[in-house]
């Protein structure tokens, strides 16, 4: 393994690739990254509306790689930094300046008895959500991407417990991160949900869609 490598999982940061401004491109110079609060194209199931939202904001069409069951662990679908590593051999050698990420919220719903009555198993699964998007974070620092807005949780679910223990960690791994990393705290919002319990309603991707934006003003990063 050649030291320029990093490699976890499935994901090899590439490192080694020259990178050229995303503007010479057919790839937006912002692009979403996550599991399925973020994913969706065109309203699908009542969602792909932060990209909706983001898009009218910003007066672009923003690229979305996020996917439906991702998370941070490996998982039943590709998970988050696989679905980022697969991106990158796509459009390399360009590289995105700012990357909308969320994840770990199926982390949590997979152990869902566990993260309902908070216990260890719960902590030890959040705690390992939150080492991998630290080096999620490293990655995409060493690909040359230069800012991310990590969307946050909100409150659903019954996981008040959870969600706050994993902004915790969330807060810590993005202000700690040797990118230029901003939280999206959405927790004092209130989100509307569907019938799933966990997926908002337009009106509350709409709002989490202006909480985003907010901290993009507040610190300057370009969508
Ligand atoms: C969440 O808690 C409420 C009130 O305690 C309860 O009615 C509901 O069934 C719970 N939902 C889940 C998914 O556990
Ligand atoms: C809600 O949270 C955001 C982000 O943490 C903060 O900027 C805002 O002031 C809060 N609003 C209220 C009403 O507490």
């Amino acid at each position: 393994m050649p030291t320029h490598l990093r490699e976890f999982g499935l994901l090899v940061c590439m490192t080694a690739m020259s990178t050229v401004p995303v503007l010479s491109t057919g790839m937006s110079s912002t692009v979403l990254v996550g599991d399925s609060i973020m994913a969706g194209r065109d309203g699908v199931w009542g969602i792909g509306a932060i990209n909706k939202y983001l898009n009218q904001f910003s007066g672009q069409k923003l690229d979305n790689y996020a996917l439906i069951g991702s998370s941070l662990h490996d998982g039943w679908v590709k998970s988050v930094p696989q679905v980022y590593g697969d991106m990158r051999k796509k459009t390399a050698p360009a590289v995105p300046t700012t990357i909308v990420l969320n994840g770990g919220g199926n982390d949590v719903i997979t152990v869902r008895d566990d993260c309902w009555a908070f216990n260890d198993k719960c902590r030890k699964q959040i705690d390992e959500a939150m080492d991998i998007a630290e080096k999620l974070l490293l990655c995409m620092h060493d690909d040359g991407v230069e800012h991310v807005i990590y969307l946050g949780f909100y409150y659903a679910f019954n996981m008040t417990e959870a969600v706050d223990y994993g902004m915790e960690g969330i807060k810590r791994v993005c202000e700690g991160a040797p990118i230029d990393c901003h939280v999206a705290d959405a927790r004092n919002l209130s989100i509307p949900t569907g019938w799933d319990g966990i997926h908002p309603l337009d009106e509350g991707y709409k709002r989490l869609s202006t909480r985003i934006w907010e901290v993009k003003e507040a610190n300057n990063i370009p969508i």
